[in-house]
Parts: structure tokens; sequence; C-alpha cells
């Protein structure tokens, strides 16, 4: 079929552009993918992905075959042949405070505006700081050549991963900030596909829009922080915390996902995006919000503790020269991302205190590895456990889920789980001798 206009260039090609660059040529886009990093760029040129993402590698191969998506670093071969520029650029936390750093979004933009050789559309897709697409205006304004028209609108991602190709082809909503008429309707051409299927268009202003987008994970991390806060009143009380979770998620204006009590929430979003908008409400002077997500930023990290104690209990009172099996090392099932992972964390911490650690993770042992090469690596949950003191179930991997605890109990040296995401059969490990340790349960 003849592709569809308009022509699209998506700037960055981590997890949110290279899935981004993907769908748009799937839904019919002819799509090129712009990177600095030659050896992303040439990664996904031969149609391979850098990174696990369900579902994605089969897209791209497609239409990298079929000529539909490119990759380049040249940033001119992009301007000269598309007409709408996504800009998909990481914004990380910078190392200094908890603001984040614009420097990549900011050079992005610059790029693409002064290499423009026609008028064009520029949409922000990164994470920013509320007033950021306002300074991206000025940028813009500045480095576009005068025979041409450039405009910047702000369109913010809510993918997660793991779900990435599936939440960009049919997203809940599509928010569109501080579009022009002829924008909005060029994106709604852009969009036509997940909108011919039902997804609304919230159409707002450049601060909404950005602010949208870290308020949904704002809240996202506060629901997960609120049901971890009650899972220590549960533990202290003798309740049981998932089945707390399950009543409450029956009440449709609260809702089961993302009550799940355990390690906390970890990744590249939830833990800098939360303390990103606690610097910017700080600046701002908006205080009630930053001391918000303080308390919920510190609910999180005191919940890797929580669970480093457990451990240090169930080997009675140290973990010294203590084998420890840690299960699962992603920041969460179905990715090998270990940005800011809970779960690493406390597999780290243990081994700092003395422990011989032994990891498995289905996925996440290359990207484990590179970070903390002196922690033990398994190829598999019976190595992992073998001869253990205690086993650390601290991602919820169907693998772990499915394990026979039977089986693993004539491995380990002692058969006591830490549940750190509350995610076993306990009665099932149970009756197999185990003593298991869950978050939020009476014990
Ligand atoms: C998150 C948001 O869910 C996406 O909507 C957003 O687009 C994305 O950040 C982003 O800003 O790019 P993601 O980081 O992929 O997506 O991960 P989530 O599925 O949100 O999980 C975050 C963390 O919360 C994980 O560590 C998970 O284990 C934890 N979590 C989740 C819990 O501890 N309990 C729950 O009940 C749910």
């Amino acid at each position: 079929p003849t592709p569809r206009s308009p022509r699209i260039s998506v700037i960055g090609t981590g997890y949110l552009g290279a899935t981004h660059a993907a769908a748009m040529a799937e839904m019919g886009f002819e799509v090129i993918g712009v990177d600095t990093d030659q050896r992303k760029v040439d990664a996904l040129s031969k149609g391979i992905v850098p990174f696990y993402e369900p579902g994605l590698p089969e897209l791209l191969l497609t239409h990298v075959t079929s000529g539909r998506l490119r990759f380049t670093t040249d940033i001119a071969e992009a301007t000269a042949f598309a007409d709408v520029h996504f800009v998909c650029v990481g914004t990380p936390q910078k190392s200094t405070s908890f603001a984040a750093n614009l420097s990549y979004v900011e050079d992005a933009t610059r790029q693409v505006a002064a290499n423009l050789v026609r008028d064009g559309l520029i949409v922000g897709k990164s994470t920013v700081p509320v007033g950021t697409a306002a300074r991206l205006r000025e940028i813009v304004a500045e480095s576009t050549p005068d025979f041409v028209t450039a405009e910047l609108v702000w369109n913010p991602e809510f993918l997660r991963e793991g779900k990435a190709v599936e939440d960009t082809l049919a997203p809940d909503r599509l928010v569109l900030g501080g579009a022009s008429a002829a924008a909005e309707a060029l994106l709604r051409e852009v969009y036509a596909y997940p909108i011919g299927n039902g997804t609304p268009v919230i159409v707002v202003d450049l601060p909404t829009a950005e602010l949208v987008k870290v308020s949904a994970n704002a809240f996202l991390a506060t629901k997960i922080s609120f049901i971890n806060a009650i899972s220590e009143v549960c533990e202290a009380a003798g309740a049981d915390v998932s089945q707390l979770a399950d009543a409450l998620g029956y009440d449709k204006r609260i809702g089961r996902q993302f009550l799940n009590a355990g390690l906390g929430f970890g990744g590249g979003c939830l833990p800098k995006d939360i303390r990103g908008l606690m610097h910017r409400s700080n600046e701002l002077g908006a205080f009630a919000a930053a001391g918000l997500l303080q308390q919920v930023d510190e609910i999180n990290m005191g919940q890797r503790q929580r669970v480093i104690d457990r451990a240090i209990d169930a080997c009675g009172g140290s973990v010294l020269n203590r084998r420890i099996g840690v299960l699962g090392v992603a920041f969460k099932p179905h990715t090998d991302d270990v940005r800011d992972s809970p779960a690493l964390n406390v597999a780290a911490a243990l081994q700092l205190r003395g422990a011989q650690v032994v990891v498995y993770d289905p996925r996440a042992r290359g990207t484990a590895e590179r970070i903390f090469p002196t922690l033990g690596y398994a190829d598999s949950v019976a190595d992992a456990v073998s001869g253990a003191d205690a086993v650390l179930v601290l991602t919820e991997w169907p693998e772990f889920l499915a394990a026979d605890p039977a089986a693993l109990g004539a491995l380990v040296r002692t058969r006591t789980v830490i549940d750190g995401r509350n995610c076993l059969d306990s009665a099932a490990w149970a009756a197999e001798g185990w003593n298991v340790l869950s978050i939020g349960k009476a014990t």
C-alpha cells in the first residue's frame, strides 16, 4: 500500500522513541528514527531492538525490511525527509539534585529547528517539568531558519515498559498541548488509527499537557505508597493487605490496579518523575504537592529497607556469609530494565552486609551484571536457590509464580522465602514446609 502522509521523524530511539517509530510505521507512515548513538542506529537498522520489549522486535523487523522505517544519526536527513518531528529523548534526573536534566531535549529541539528546510511541526513527547515547552518554543523561534515556520506542541507519552507496543497502538488517551488548529488537524491525521478505535483526544494548553504526564505518574506512585504505608498497619494489626486491597478495589472510585503492596516502585520513570515534580513544585511555591511527593518517595524507599531488615532477621540477625538466593532483579516483570530497580537495590545491599547473593532473572541478567558485576549470577531458579539460607522473590516474573515449592525445598538449606511482591501462593509454599514472609500480612 502507498504510505500515508505526513512523513514522520522520531528523535531519540530509547524505549519510547523506538516503540513510537515502529508503531507509526505500523500505522502506515514512512518513518525515520534519529539517534546520536551509532551502535543503537546500527542495531535498529538491522531490525534488532537493543533492549527487551515484548512484540517490538517483530514490528521493527517488519517495517525495517519493508523500507518504511529507517534509522540515522544525521538529523539533516530527518528534517529533509519528514514533516512531523517527534522529540523522544531522555530527561534523566541530574546527579546533583532532583531536577531533570533538560540538555538532551533542548539540544534535540534546537537541532530539528535549525535543520528545517520547510515548514514543520515539532511534537514534544519527552517527560519534562512544567514550563519546559514554553522555553523550547523560544529555542525553536531562535533556531529556525527565516524561510520556514515551525510550531512546537506537547503530546506526552503514557506507555508502560513491557506493554509499550500495545500502549502506543491503543493508548488510554491522547493529550495535545498548545496546538494551533492546523497542528491539531495534522496530529489527528497522525493518530487516526487509535482515534478511529475510540481513543479520546484531550486538547489543552502547553503547561497542562506537561503536567498531565507527571501528575499521572505521581498519582500512580502515590497509590503504591498508600498501600505500602497501609501494609505496615496491617502487619502491626494482624491484617492481610492483599485481601484488603481486593476489597478496596471493588470500589470503582478506587480501583484494584496499583494497589499491590511490596518492594515499591522503581524504573526509569516513577521515581525520577515524582522527584522532578517535587523539585518543580518547590520552585513554584506549591509546597503541599512537594510535601506529599516527598512522603511518597520516603515510604517507597522505606519498603526496600523493610525487606532488607526482614532478610537479616530471617538469617538470625546477620547475613554475613549467609547464602541468599534472589529471584528477580528487573524493576518489574516483562522487562530487562534495572534502572532504579528496588530488587537490584536490595540484592546489592545484602551483599554489602556480607551475604553471598546469587541472583536469577529471566531477562535482566545482562543489564544487572553491567552495574553490579560482583553479585553472583545463576542461570536458573534452581541454581539461584541451591544451598540458600533464605530465598527472596523480588520481581513477580510468571516463572517464579509457577515454581514448584517442593522441588525448591529440596535444594535450599533453610526453607525461608521472603515474598517481596506478595506474589506467591503462600499456602502452597507453607504446605511444603516453607516459612513464607510476605509484606503486610501476619506471619
Ligand atoms: C510508568 C507508567 O505506568 C506509565 O504510564 C508511564 O508512561 C511510564 O511510567 C513513563 O513515564 O514512561 P513503567 O515505568 O513502565 O510505567 O512501570 P509501571 O508499570 O508503572 O510500574 C512502576 C513500578 O511500580 C514497578 O517497579 C512496579 O513493580 C511497581 N508497582 C506497580 C508496585 O509496586 N505495585 C503496584 O501495584 C504496581
